[in-house]
């Protein structure tokens, strides 16, 4: 331990419960060391709207979940972002104003249908879900959602990432056809009138940098040089992908997956590269893991151990996370509906 670990462990262990570090399993050991609970983007949520106690929550992932946090805490509570630039590209690509232009678009050819909005969103979008009836989702319960949705009989405008939904509806064994795409950049969605009319799921064009980094031409190559190898991948790679691989998961359902495997298996992981290296550690004299490509997420990088501890020692009003009430309320409808599915 260095002096920046020992001071953020005295600042921890004076604070007691009344400080919460919640981090992501994306953030590196040096961060995770330091964390209250580590999780997906699912758990953390649920765990951060369970800590009452804490007064301070320093959320170390990236702004949509420390947002969530802010949505879904109590009175009293201040989240704060170790690094308040940590940011997500995919969720930036639909502003409320685009899904609203969607919204009416939709309403030319849709009349039964409902929003459902990737966690990995900001606080503007999760409100226009919330007061269009709609529910969030994580990677890990998607397709209870989207089974929520169809079961009453309503089609899905799905926002921002397009490859999880496809991946979802798949799953849930809609075909291909009933699956398009919106494209906020192009005149009218880019989707006509008459494949609007015969889709059960519209995907946002969004995507994460990070899972579509993985290719198909990495898992032939893994199958080639590795027969015997299993390959598994996080739901945000492209379709093509995951349908080459042998299975695909949440980032909880990925770690399940590898503690379950049998003594000896080589396992390829798909998903953020600090999480397969931690396993690969954490695993070294059971399993043989190896990323399929070493692709990591820059922004869940920028949470080092000096910016949490300056957050810890001054707590700028520059790293507080707050979200105004009027959105945070229409937000919480949606993350509501999502935690009581
Ligand atoms: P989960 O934690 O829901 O698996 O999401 C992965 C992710 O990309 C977080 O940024
Ligand atoms: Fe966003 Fe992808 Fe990074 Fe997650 S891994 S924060 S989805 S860019």
């Amino acid at each position: 331990m260095n002096n920046v670990d020992l001071a953020i462990e005295a600042i921890h262990q004076e604070m007691g419960p009344r400080l919460f570090i919640p981090a992501h399993y994306y953030q590196d050991d040096s961060i995770l060391r330091h964390a209250d609970a580590a999780g997906d983007s699912l758990e953390l949520s649920r765990l951060t709207a369970a800590r009452r106690e804490a007064e301070k929550i320093v959320f170390c992932g990236v702004r949509f979940m420390a947002e969530t946090a802010a949505i879904l805490k109590g009175p009293g509570q201040s989240v704060f972002m170790p690094d308040p630039k940590a940011g997500c590209p995919m969720a930036d690509t639909a502003t409320a104003e685009q899904a609203e232009a969607c919204a009416s678009r939709l309403s030319e050819v849709w009349k039964d249908w409902v929003p459902i909005v990737y966690v990995n969103s900001s606080a503007a979008l999760k409100a226009f879900c919330g007061r269009r009836g709609g529910s969030a989702c994580t990677s890990s319960n998607a397709g209870r959602v989207f089974q929520w949705a169809l079961d009453a009989g309503k089609r899905i405008l799905f926002m921002p990432d397009e490859h999880l939904g496809a991946n979802t509806a798949h799953d849930l064994g809609l075909a291909d056809d009933l699956v398009q795409v919106y494209d906020p950049k192009e005149a009218r969605g880019g989707i006509s009138n008459y494949l609007l009319e015969k889709t059960q799921v519209l995907n946002w064009k969004g995507f994460c940098h990070v899972h579509c980094a993985f290719r198909t031409d990495h898992v032939f190559q893994v199958r080639a040089q590795h027969p015997k190898a299993k390959i598994i991948v996080h739901p945000e790679a492209c379709k093509e992908v995951v349908r080459l691989c042998d299975f695909h998961g949440s980032t909880t359902q990925l770690i399940n997956y590898v503690r379950q495997a049998p003594d000896g298996s080589e396992v390829y992981i798909g998903t953020e590269h600090n999480l397969v290296r931690r396993l690969a550690n954490e695993e070294n004299n059971r399993l043989r893991l190896f990323p399929l490509y070493a692709s990591s997420c820059p922004d869940m990088g920028l949470t080092t151990t000096e910016a949490l501890l300056r957050v810890l020692q001054d707590w700028p009003a520059g790293n507080r996370v707050t979200v105004p009430e009027d959105l945070a309320a229409d937000a919480r409808l949606c993350l509501d509906r999502m935690l009581a599915l």
